[in-house]
Order: structure tokens, then sequence, then C-alpha cells
């Protein structure tokens, strides 16, 4: 189960720095329509657990926020306000909300006891890529900047698909929007230093 910290610090972060229009429908259909506070960040490789999707959210904001204060202080090439930051972060990974089935299988612990873990696979509801998707969900609800939609869009780096097949524009946009840079440095960050080991 997703932990109350959780779920109570993604509630008040959100409610607290996102208030712009449509943003009270968009959290809405989050925890009514959606199982964003259910999902795992993956199906196996980080937070493969219920909540984990929350969870690696609240792990990128403290890295986004950090990132882009110590930027505004020695460079002052990235500014983003609160707000922005919170949009970001929270709702980065957005396309993974009615992404993921879950199953419970048996396993042995290493105790040689039987216990019951969950198996996630992949049952994508609306395929429409990954950044884009969540550009996508979040237009329907409210209007992003264009700083943010650039950040969200690109925020898988270079392993985004469209660099896969042959593509420039993720290079391009960190070329004119800092914060895309940092939405993916704060994602790496949070995949691989906070989560690390997390996996089942
Ligand atoms: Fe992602
Ligand atoms: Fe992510």
């Amino acid at each position: 189960m997703i932990s109350r910290d959780t779920k109570e610090r993604f509630l008040s972060l959100y409610k607290e720095k996102i208030t712009r229009p449509g943003a009270d429908k968009l959290l809405e259909w989050l925890e009514k329509e959606s199982d964003f506070f259910k999902a795992p960040a993956s199906t196996r490789y980080h937070l493969a657990e219920e909540g984990g999707l929350a969870l690696h959210s609240l792990h990128v904001y403290d890295r986004l926020k950090q990132l882009v204060e110590t930027e505004e202080k020695n460079t002052g090439i990235c500014h983003a306000d609160e707000e922005s930051i919170a949009i970001v972060a929270l709702l980065h990974d957005v396309c993974k909300a009615n992404f993921y089935t879950v199953e419970m299988r048996n396993r042995k612990n290493e105790f040689g006891a039987w216990e019951s873990y969950p198996y996630y696979s992949v049952d994508d509801q609306l395929p429409y890529g990954h950044g884009e998707k969540s550009v996508y969900i979040i237009s329907g609800f409210m209007k992003l900047k264009r700083a943010e939609a650039m950040a969200i869009r690109w925020h898988m780096g270079f392993s985004d698909n469209d660099f896969k097949g042959g593509g420039y524009s993720v290079g391009n946009a960190y070329e004119k929007f800092p914060l895309a840079v940092l939405a993916n440095m704060a994602d790496m960050s949070a995949t691989y230093l906070d989560e690390a080991g997390k996996e089942e």
C-alpha cells in the first residue's frame, strides 16, 4: 500500500504549489479516475511497488528543486518558479497512470517461507508515448508554460525513443530550455541514486 506519508506529502505539495486554473480538476482525476497513487514507478527496475510512482515523483521534486536553486545561485542560467518546479516534477510521469496491471504471485522469501508479491506488467490504456503523453494528459486539464512542457516532454533525455530513432529534438530542446536539462538530471538522480537497490 502507498504510505500515508507519501500520499500526504504529494497532495500537500501539489495543493500548495500548483494553483493555476484546472489544477484542481487534474488532481481530482489523479485521485478518482486514475491509479496514480497505486501505480508502481516501473515493472521491475525502480520502486516496483504500490505507491512507487508517487514516491518517485517526490524524489524528482526534491532533486529538481535543489538543482534549480543551485543553478540560479551559481550561474543564473535557469529560472523556474515554485509552481513550475512542482508541475514538472510531480507530473512528469503522469503517463504511467492507468499504464500497469498487477497480479499477485507467490515466491519463497529468504527464510524459505512462501510470500505473495505484486507482479507488474504493462497494459497502456492510452498509448501516446512517454513524456509527450504526460504533456497531453496535463494539457487536457490546465495550460502548461512552454518551458514546463519541454521539460516534461524531454525528461527521459537521450534514452527517449525519439532520440533512439535518430531524432535530435532532445538536444535542441536542451539548448533552448535549461529546465528540461535539469528535469532529466533530477529524474536520473531520483531513479539511480535515491531509488537504487529498491527494485524487486
Ligand atoms: Fe519518465
Ligand atoms: Fe521519472
